[in-house]
């Protein structure tokens, strides 16, 4: 994108254009009422902010933000499933629910003004990514209760593109609908897209021979090793998207496809802030911690000091004046502990993308068989290395940790093909400690 392209996004959307200066009178109006709203009409954060002290007149300037208590997953999970809604239900047009690891779903609801806002944001975050008017997109994200199929389509429909709800999985069609309909772009989680790349393959077509120029892809972390393999075996710009739920759905942040330095966090519509993770304090500007989100405009569904679990930090803004956030480390839940060492399982993949022979294709497990944490990993070769390479690459990705992170991990080089693809979000690992 060029910086007149730019203009164009700005003149669209006259926000893109404002100061910080504009932009924080405005977080701070839109936050005062937000307050009130959630005080008002959720019972949740009436007895929150009682226990806490703090009442929305409290509220002077975004730095006594940090005065108001946080909000967490288990708050939802106690008003499961509508009880978290700030509006009659009746006022609610649309649930959406992510499946956690355990237990009950988290529900969210959406009033019509919300959906309205979440595709607009969705549009913005296409057209930071390269996209216009009249283009296709192909969506691969789950369509159902999971925010990303859905959200994206409404996005894009907002954006004024025609929509291709492909959904997940069937995998085989996904590849002969992006052949026969020749979309532009293509919405899709960064792991089913290297499966959509291995079944090009599987049927000898050239993946760089398709229509696709752009890649949104998000809902789990990629890291530059997986951008670089992306974009060279598909040639297209692959732009990260990230959001969640709770917030609203994907959208919450975009990274611009002129600068690829990270997702802008569209600061008109949410606040974002970095805390430690042990101690809740806010970090000093820049430092790393668990991203915290404040909801500005929703109706629905406010929320208070999310606590996202994702780790990430603040950048200053680049393309725009809102703020970026550095790509997701990991999630402060997913954290392995391994012998006392913090390792994110996205760590791994960085390493085992920069062995020319491994493919991104991965298991992790952990175990504990003599009260001592072992880390095995099975990492799939690249379809064309010889089999006797194998003991090589994994000396190799055994070396990379080591230096790296620190670790000693067990690691087996499979055949390619040899574990199984997900069509949403991947999962990597297994603790069996
Ligand atoms: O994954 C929303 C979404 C859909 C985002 C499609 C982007 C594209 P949840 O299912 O509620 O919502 O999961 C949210 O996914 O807290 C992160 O841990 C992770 N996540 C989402 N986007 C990214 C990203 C959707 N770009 C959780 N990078 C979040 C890293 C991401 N992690």
């Amino acid at each position: 994108m060029e910086s007149h392209d730019i203009q164009e996004l700005m003149s669209l959307e006259p926000i893109l254009g404002a100061s910080r200066d504009e932009l924080e009178s405005l977080q701070l109006k839109r936050l005062r009422s937000t307050l009130q709203h959630a005080y008002a009409n959720n019972p949740s954060y009436t007895r929150k902010f009682d226990a806490a002290g703090v009442h929305p007149d409290d509220l002077r300037s975004l730095a006594d933000l940090a005065r108001f208590p946080f909000t967490t997953k288990a708050d939802l999970r106690e008003a499961y499933p509508f009880g978290f809604f700030s509006v009659p239900r009746e006022q609610v047009a649309r649930i959406h629910a992510s499946s956690g690891t355990t237990g009950k779903p988290t529900v969210v609801g959406y009033t019509r003004n919300d959906i309205a806002t979440w595709s607009n944001l969705v549009a913005r975050s296409i057209r930071a990514a390269g996209g216009r008017a009249g283009m296709k997109v192909h969506v691969a994200y789950g369509y159902g209760l999971f925010t990303g199929g859905l959200g994206a389509h409404y996005g894009a429909e907002a954006a004024g593109c025609t929509v291709i709800p492909m959904s997940g999985g069937q995998t085989e069609k996904q590849v002969q609908l992006i052949r026969d309909f020749a979309p532009d772009i293509i919405m899709v989680t960064p792991s089913y897209m290297l499966a959509i790349l291995d079944e090009f393959r599987r049927q000898g077509q050239d993946p760089r021979a398709t229509s696709l120029r752009i890649g949104i892809f998000g809902a789990e972390p990629w890291g530059d090793g997986m951008r670089a393999e992306i974009e060279s075996a598909f040639k297209i710009d692959a732009c990260d998207i990230y959001g969640l739920s709770e917030v609203m759905g994907p959208g919450v942040a975009q990274e611009f496809a002129h600068t690829k330095d990270g997702p802008t966090i569209w600061e008109d519509h949410f606040i974002a802030e970095i805390v430690d993770p042990a101690t809740g304090s806010v970090v000093a500007q820049g430092e790393p911690g668990e991203l915290v989100f404040t909801s500005l405009t929703k109706e629905a569904m406010p929320v208070i000091r999310y606590r996202t679990r994702d780790m990430t930090r603040l950048l200053p803004g680049s393309a725009t004046a809102m703020r970026r956030m550095a790509k997701i480390s990991g999630r402060s839940d997913d954290m392995l502990i391994v012998r006392g060492v913090n390792v994110f399982p996205s760590q791994i993949e960085e390493l085992i993308l920069r062995c020319k022979g491994l493919a991104p294709h991965y298991e992790i497990e952990i175990t504990r068989p003599n009260r001592l944490d072992e880390i095995s990993i099975v990492v799939e070769a690249r379809a064309d290395l010889s089999d006797n390479a194998h003991q090589a690459e994994a000396q190799l990705l055994a070396a990379k940790l080591k230096d790296n992170i620190g670790i000693s991990a067990d690691i087996r080089v499979a055949a390619w093909g040899s574990l199984p693809r997900s069509a949403g979000k991947a999962s990597h690992v297994k603790d069996r400690r």
